[in-house]
């Protein structure tokens, strides 16, 4: 492994260098601007999975031994941990999943398929990820109702106008809507939603994989009905995440796991659930996910508030930069960007740029970005997306940019 590079300090006196440190996958020479798909994972957080293994590893709640007893509090720690994160009113109010598409799924299939019916209206955004999208669509095919769209703005903004006017009470059943694109990075305005949704009787889930790591997460101050996220996203580990709801909605919800763990009672031909939320919890749990979830959570708190201005001023200043470079096209608002920037190269094709961009060590991301409805939208069928975390550095941005150029002179 090389040793990393030494990288200034913000003025605000922020340290991207300090945090950089603790991650030792960034000692390799990449500039690992893919945050947006998965950001990598400090040492607290492996250290914390590591040690669940070497010292507590055992199944939660069914065990009467020690191990199992300290299992299951690290199990439930961690879900304080995801409810205080989040502003749940209480721990029982956090499902964990394996991440934002399995918390999608199992509202989408668990409780608005059975509030939905024949001319009913669901509406998801334009800018939505195919977890948000699919499980709703396939939903309204089967239930006889219809998929409705919130459209953009010319600026590529939800056009909230179209959407309160759009909204038909009472046929209006569900809304599912991004608090982040992962395309375009804009912040919605999922308050403003809710609002709307609640004005004409739907419910709203807000996909916040996007916006967990880069924002205050209030989902009292949203007023949304589920919030759904993924643990590693927000350095935390793959295959854990945590569904949200309002408990009096999900003591309501199916269970779509069946089997161990689950339920209250078994009879040969009748069984009943376990209480809310372990009864969407069946099979033995990703425990060491959930700690490592727990601890990453704590390392975001210990972020301080000039990381996240940070992030945001390197993705707007990218943006900037390369709407500047001849025949390159951002796309997205030119204002609240978080993150993230997607754009395209003229006659050049996004797999073009990205493979540049790996032959000088620079990860990002290249493709429909799970979002073809957008990208039809958009009128492309790809993009390339670079998204940042409080890692990254100006001078990994500067590469990108040699990059990017490069490849337009390569490839035209
Ligand atoms: C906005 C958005 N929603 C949902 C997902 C799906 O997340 P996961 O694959 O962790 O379930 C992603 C992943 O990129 C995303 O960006």
């Amino acid at each position: 492994m090389s040793r990393q590079p030494e990288v200034e300090k913000e003025q605000g006196g922020f340290d991207p260098g300090a945090v950089r440190r603790m991650f030792a996958i960034l000692n390799r020479e990449i500039a690992w601007l893919d945050n947006a798909a998965t950001t990598q994972r400090p040492e607290p957080v492996l250290q914390a999975m590591d040690r669940f293994y070497r010292q507590h590893n055992a199944n939660t709640r069914r065990s009467v031994h020690r191990l199992g007893a300290e299992a299951t509090a690290a199990y439930e720690g961690a879900r304080a941990a995801v409810a205080q994160f989040i502003g749940a009113a209480a721990p029982e109010e956090v499902v964990f999943t394996s991440g934002t598409t399995a918390g999608i799924n199992l509202v989408a299939a668990g409780l608005a398929r059975r509030e939905i019916g024949p001319g009913d209206e669901v509406w998801v955004s334009a800018m939505e990820h195919h977890s948000n999208w699919v499980p709703w669509q396939q939903a309204v095919q089967r239930l006889g109702a219809t998929l409705k769209v919130i459209p953009l703005t010319p600026e590529r903004r939800l056009d909230l106008a179209a959407f309160r006017k759009g909204l038909a009470a009472r046929k209006a059943k569900w809304v599912a809507v991004a608090w982040v694109s992962n395309v375009l990075g804009a912040v919605n305005d999922v308050r403003a939603i809710c609002d709307a949704a609640h004005g004409a009787g739907a419910q709203v889930l807000v996909d916040g994989a996007q916006g967990v790591a880069h924002l205050p997460v209030d989902v009292a101050a949203m007023d949304c009905d589920f919030f759904a996220f993924s643990g590693h996203k927000m350095y935390g580990p793959m295959g854990i995440g945590a569904l949200w709801g309002r408990s009096g909605l999900l003591g309501q919800m199916d269970p779509l796991m069946l089997g161990g763990e689950m339920i209250a009672r078994v009879d040969e031909r009748s069984a009943t659930w376990a209480e809310v939320p372990y009864r969407f919890e069946g099979g033995t749990p990703n425990v060491a996910g959930a700690v490592g979830l727990g601890e990453a959570i704590g390392w975001v708190r210990t972020l301080p508030a000039a990381a996240h201005g940070y992030v945001a001023d390197l993705a707007r200043e990218t943006a900037q930069q390369l709407a500047a470079l001849p025949g390159v096209t951002v796309w997205g608002p030119a204002e609240g960007r978080v993150s993230l920037v997607s754009f395209s190269v003229e006659g050049v094709h996004a797999h073009d740029v990205a493979q540049v961009l790996d032959g000088r060590g620079i990860a990002v991301r290249a493709g429909h970005m799970c979002a073809q409805p957008l990208m039809r939208r958009l009128g492309i069928e790809s993009a390339v997306r670079v998204s940042f975390a409080p890692y990254n550095t100006r001078d990994e941005v500067r590469r990108l940019l040699e990059g990017v150029r490069a490849a337009r002179e390569l490839f035209t």
